[in-house]
């Protein structure tokens, strides 16, 4: 057996335990298995890449053996250094910065591709060296370069405007959907260009790159830096289709299988991420989104009526006469650290035998899953984490609903007001149980800057003060 065939053998292995260790981590309670599947697949590939990249050496199997440990012992240690020093905070901004590596790479792949191959087919030689196969060949090094770019510099934007070295606030040049349009038309006369130019396409190539960096650059730029994160797994999704480029341009089965996944998974996880926050998806992928001041409420009255104040003391009784309680974390549990006190607040409580769960928004915080980490970082069960789907029909026969620092994911406006800047957002009904009590610190409005009727409703008291010390002023008199 050729070890050719072997490597294929072992691509494919690859390429299912990616898509199981995917399946993985669309749960919590296999995430970790998720995690290990992925580690696995990926330590398979790289060991099957190396096989064949010693197999088809032309120079000394040694040089190559030695020039390839020095690359992956100079990537393994940086890697490892980052991850084990990156905060959980830091980590959109770590997560754009390798996403700007996966862009650079599919240019540098690209360029490589073309310069030791200008006019025939991929080195896997499929398509030969007709007319046709040079075309196909072409053509995936043109896209390759694209989208690779556009990656790289979007990349490199997001990771300045998370990290607070770029400005954060949106970019707002006069016809911005022109020019990234006029970049895009420019784009596909530079491919007829280069796909007639013979032997000197590297002048069109070149040209394309400059303006995809600048595209890259300008789409980014005119995002305001709240709505990143959706941002970031646009970016991820445009990785991984560059990812999928070069595995064509490769004539690697597996780089194309691994790059689709990637983009797919991005587009379908950005997708979701704008459904929950009621955004249209195009607008993220034309850029400019968040950049209308319709996120923020213009006039919208800062006071809807008079509201109700509690104690840490109150809440402890009502919390003892219940029998149901629902806890309904947001950004402001993480900006508190309150994930602690609140899971052990939710212990003693279970420990009681009153009912405890937790009711998590898609949105909740500001990443995908932010919640979710909070609460499994301070070792809530599983089984108490459900999301708002599971939860939502339950609140109507709740005694108690602590709403920890979220406003925007349990807005009534967002069903009740058809001129509400969230109108049609999906929200938690947190209002249907007996009694709501919302612990922050003012009055003040949450992400979307809009006022949030809850607060003012019969059932709801307001628990002012930071969330964590109020808390531990619940546990201490529980
Ligand atoms: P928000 O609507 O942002 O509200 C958070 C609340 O926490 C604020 O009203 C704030 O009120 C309170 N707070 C802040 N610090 C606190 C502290 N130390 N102690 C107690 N309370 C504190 O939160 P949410 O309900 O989680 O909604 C998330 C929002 O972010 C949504 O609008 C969503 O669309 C947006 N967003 C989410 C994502 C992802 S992927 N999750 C990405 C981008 C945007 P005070 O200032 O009065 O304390």
């Amino acid at each position: 057996m050729s070890v050719e065939s072997v490597v294929q053998a072992v691509y494919l292995v690859a390429a299912v335990l990616f898509v199981l260790s995917l399946a993985g981590l669309s749960k919590q309670e296999t995430a970790r298995r998720g995690v290990l599947l992925g580690m696995t697949g990926m330590g398979l590939a790289l060991v099957a890449t190396v096989a064949l990249a010693l197999d088809r050496s032309e120079r000394p199997v040694g040089v190559t053996a030695g020039l390839i440990l020095l690359v992956l012992l100079v990537g393994a240690a940086v890697g490892t250094w980052r991850a084990r020093t990156v905060e959980m905070t830091q980590m959109p901004e770590l997560i754009a910065l390798l996403h700007s590596f996966v862009g650079a790479a599919a240019v540098l792949v690209g360029f490589g591709s073309y310069l030791t191959d200008p006019g025939s087919a991929g080195s896997d030689g499929t398509a030969g060296a007709d007319g046709a196969g040079a075309t196909v060949h072409l053509v995936e090094v043109f896209l390759g370069v694209l989208i690779g770019a556009v990656t790289f510099t979007g990349s490199v934007v997001a990771f300045g405007k998370l990290s607070a070295r770029l400005r954060s606030s949106p970019l707002l040049l006069p016809g911005r959907n022109w020019l990234n349009l006029a970049a895009l038309l420019a784009c596909g006369g530079l491919l007829w260009w280069f796909l007639t130019a013979g032997e000197s396409g590297l002048v069109p190539l070149l040209l394309m790159t400059v303006v995809a960096l600048a595209l890259g650059w300008h789409l980014v730029a005119a995002i305001g830096g709240g709505d990143m994160p959706v941002v970031v797994s646009m970016l991820n999704s445009y990785s991984g289709w560059a990812a999928a480029a070069a595995g064509f341009m490769l004539g690697n089965d597996l780089l194309i299988i691994t790059g689709a996944l990637v983009g797919s998974s991005g587009a379908i996880l950005s997708y979701l991420m704008c459904r929950a926050m009621n955004r249209s998806f195009v607008s993220v992928i034309l850029g400019g989104f968040g950049a209308e001041p319709g996120v923020v409420a213009q006039g919208a009255p800062a006071e809807q009526g008079t509201y109700r104040e509690t104690t840490a003391l109150e809440v402890a009784d009502r919390l003892t006469a219940a029998r149901s309680v629902i806890v309904v974390p947001g950004y402001g549990m993480a900006v508190a650290k309150a994930q602690y006190p609140v899971a052990d607040l939710v212990a003693r409580l279970t420990a009681r035998g009153t009912t405890v769960r937790f009711g998590i928004h898609p949105v909740a915080g500001r990443l995908p899953g932010h919640m979710n980490v909070l609460l499994a970082e301070a070792k809530v069960p599983y089984d108490q984490v459900l999301g708002m789907d599971e939860i939502n029909d339950d609140f109507a026969t709740t005694d108690v609903v602590l709403v920890i620092g979220a406003n925007d994911t349990v807005n009534p406006a967002a069903q009740d007001d058809p001129a509400s800047p969230i109108a049609g957002m999906p929200v938690l009904e947190v209002w249907q149980a007996r009694e709501v009590v919302v612990f922050k610190r003012s009055m003040a409005t949450g992400y979307a800057g809009v006022q949030n009727p809850l607060f003012f409703r019969e059932n709801t008291a307001m628990l002012f003060g930071d969330a964590k010390d109020q808390v531990e002023l619940i546990v201490q008199a529980l």
